[in-house]
């Protein structure tokens, strides 16, 4: 089968893009390449909400960030590529997993045998462990915020709009629950709808974006979901 153009190697992605990789300093082994392949064979079975193209979308959202907030480059790449490896756990488990905790323990393991220093190598575990929106942890160093704000950007506007009905699709739930109050609704259910996510969560991301280019995107595909649910509503109730 032909892979599609956004699967290619996050190499030839830097030399189009802000991130030259060619004029730093690795060995041919570099820890971003070898970590790329290890974390894409973790996504073979994965959903499409939180799939492969969903990291790749981060890691490129990342190589936009990134340069602009002075991120170590090789840290957040590697960071991004494995952000999601313990979300598969997380939706096996409805939820009662939290797959930032699971994931950066997961992330240990493929790193550990890494040309890495101590300060790389707690730094990544650091970016995976905080980079989720409703967990425990605040990101700290700006590589962590980098992929926080990346991770972020990716679930709103309208990639943002896209995956909330392909989560609400994969969880069998409705288009759309106006009967309902949302309050009273639980996530992993039928009533886990697209607009259900945009007003529990969705809505109130562009407000915990922590870096101003972050902020600055935050702004434009907040917007955009405001005027696309106004729509939404108005088109559900035969007015439009
Ligand atoms: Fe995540
Ligand atoms: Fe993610």
């Amino acid at each position: 089968m032909m892979e599609n153009n956004f699967t290619i190697s996050p190499f030839t992605q830097f030399k189009n893009k802000k991130t030259d990789h060619s004029e730093t300093k690795r060995s041919p082994a570099d820890p971003v390449k070898i970590v790329w392949e290890r974390a894409k064979k973790r996504f073979r079975d994965a959903r499409g909400s939180h799939d492969w193209e969903h990291t790749l979308r981060v890691i490129r959202l990342c190589e936009h960030i990134g340069p602009i907030e002075k991120a170590d480059m090789p840290v957040l790449l590697i960071a991004a590529s494995l952000h999601d490896i313990g979300r598969c756990q997380q939706d096996k488990s409805n939820g009662k997993i939290c797959h930032a905790e699971i994931g950066a323990e997961m992330a240990q393991a493929i790193i550990s045998d890494l040309s890495l220093s101590e300060k790389e190598n707690s730094n990544i575990i650091g970016c995976i462990r905080t980079h989720r929106f409703r967990g425990k942890h605040i990101p700290e160093t700006i590589e962590a915020k980098v992929l926080f704000d990346a991770d972020k950007l990716d679930s709103i506007g309208a990639v943002g709009i896209a995956r909330a009905y392909l989560f609400a699709g994969e969880l069998g739930a409705r288009l759309h629950n106006p009967e309902n109050n949302i309050q009273n609704t639980k996530s992993y259910s039928r009533d886990d709808t697209g607009f259900r996510e945009f007003k529990v969560k969705l809505c109130k991301i562009k407000d915990r974006i922590l870096t101003p280019e972050g902020c600055r995107m935050a702004k434009q595909r907040h917007d955009f979901m405001v005027i696309f649910f106004q729509r939404f509503i108005e088109e559900y109730n035969g007015n439009l």
